[in-house]
């Protein structure tokens, strides 16, 4: 059976994209360093699939480590490389961490694939590519403007690299996907966000608030240039883009270039309060908050056109942000269930 390489499977996306796989009669097989992740979603996935997954815990910039695992596993005909360090304010502090990380693990893997004649590479890039960008919905033209951190300089380069190898290594193929916000859980309330400490992404920290263990949500501006003043974002379900690696797989060999990026969005924008909101209409829970002032580094407004995913993956979301947040609050009640 075709087995597909997948980094990072410990963490949040990964996880979720380990489940979709399986339920498409793939096989994974897991490399993760548990730098920031632990085995936990993997019993998750373990109790939603029935499945066992093949798990090495090495460090994707451990090129021999990687080969060994290659050699280990034959059938292997594919990487998912999600195993990547992924907060802003840390690549601001730690710049120098993000570039070892970031960067080193995706040559170390592509010379990894290279010597065990693997040619299918599917990345974890990001909408911070594009910085705020000047015509919105941005589409996969939109040039890269300078990056608002070091973690946005590591996904940058990494597209880069990734440009570059193709064109050096005539068999390999790559698919980058840029997310959005993903944001949600698996609606089996079995696996999602686990963030380490305070959380620094919205929704991990309105779900934390909702349920008490922050004080409040603190709202970071809202006298921006939009309808209410407060950030644009385009919320994506997890499950949604988790999904979307499975149809880049799917497609990756009749692609005519060798070398794509893609949105991973839905197409719709929605404010920070909007989401606050909604969240608080879906669960009927309120979300004790205040406005703050603007974050340094973030972006005002960002939403995907997501139309080249949908003509060439053959892929659209299903899911619905309301549908997002009720599963998001499904597992942060789930997870204070756990430690009672
Ligand atoms: C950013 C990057 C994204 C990256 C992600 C990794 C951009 C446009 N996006 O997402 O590519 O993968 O970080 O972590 O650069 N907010 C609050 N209060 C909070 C937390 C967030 O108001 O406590 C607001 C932010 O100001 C922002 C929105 O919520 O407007 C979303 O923030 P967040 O979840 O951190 O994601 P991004 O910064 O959009």
């Amino acid at each position: 059976m075709e087995q597909i390489l997948v980094t990072g499977g410990a963490g949040y996306i990964g996880a979720h994209t380990l489940v979709e796989l399986l339920s498409s009669g793939l096989a994974p097989v897991v490399v993760d360093n548990l730098s920031r992740s632990s085995h936990r979603l993997l019993d998750g996935v373990k109790k939603i699939t029935g499945k066992d997954i093949p798990f090495y815990p090495v460090d994707c910039t451990d090129e021999s480590g990687l080969k060994d695992v290659f050699s280990r596993h034959p059938q292997i005909t594919g990487v998912m490389h999600f195993a990547a360090f992924k907060s802003v304010n840390e690549s601001v502090e730690q710049p120098l961490l993000y570039y070892r990380n970031n960067v080193d693990s995706v040559i170390s893997l592509l010379e990894a694939m290279h010597s065990a004649g693997v040619h299918r590479f599917i990345f974890s890039s990001s909408c911070t590519v594009y910085g705020q960008p000047e015509v919105i919905p941005v589409d996969e033209q939109a040039p890269f403007l300078k990056p608002e951190s070091p973690y946005g300089a590591t996904k940058q380069m990494s597209e880069r690299i990734l440009e570059d190898a193709v064109k050096a290594f005539p068999r390999l193929k790559v698919v980058s996907l840029r997310y959005f916000n993903p944001i949600g859980a698996h609606p089996s309330g079995l696996i999602g966000e686990l963030p380490l400490g305070t959380p620094s992404n919205l929704v991990p920290y309105l779900t934390q608030a909702a349920i008490g263990k922050r004080k409040k949500l603190t709202v970071f501006g809202s006298d921006y240039q939009t309808p209410d003043g407060t950030c644009l974002r385009d919320f994506i379900h997890v499950v949604d883009l988790a999904k979307a690696h499975v149809s880049s797989l799917k497609k990756i060999d009749e692609l005519p270039n060798r070398f794509e990026a893609f949105n991973l969005g839905t197409g719709k924008p929605c404010s920070v309060l909007e989401l606050i909101r909604l969240f608080e209409k879906e669960t009927g829970v309120p979300v004790p908050h205040e406005i703050g002032p603007r974050r340094p580094g973030d972006v005002e407004k960002v939403y995907a056109d997501p139309s080249k995913s949908h003509r060439v993956l053959d892929w659209r979301t299903e899911l619905t942000v309301a549908e997002a947040l009720r599963d998001a609050w499904n597992w942060e009640k789930e997870m204070a269930h756990e430690t009672h």
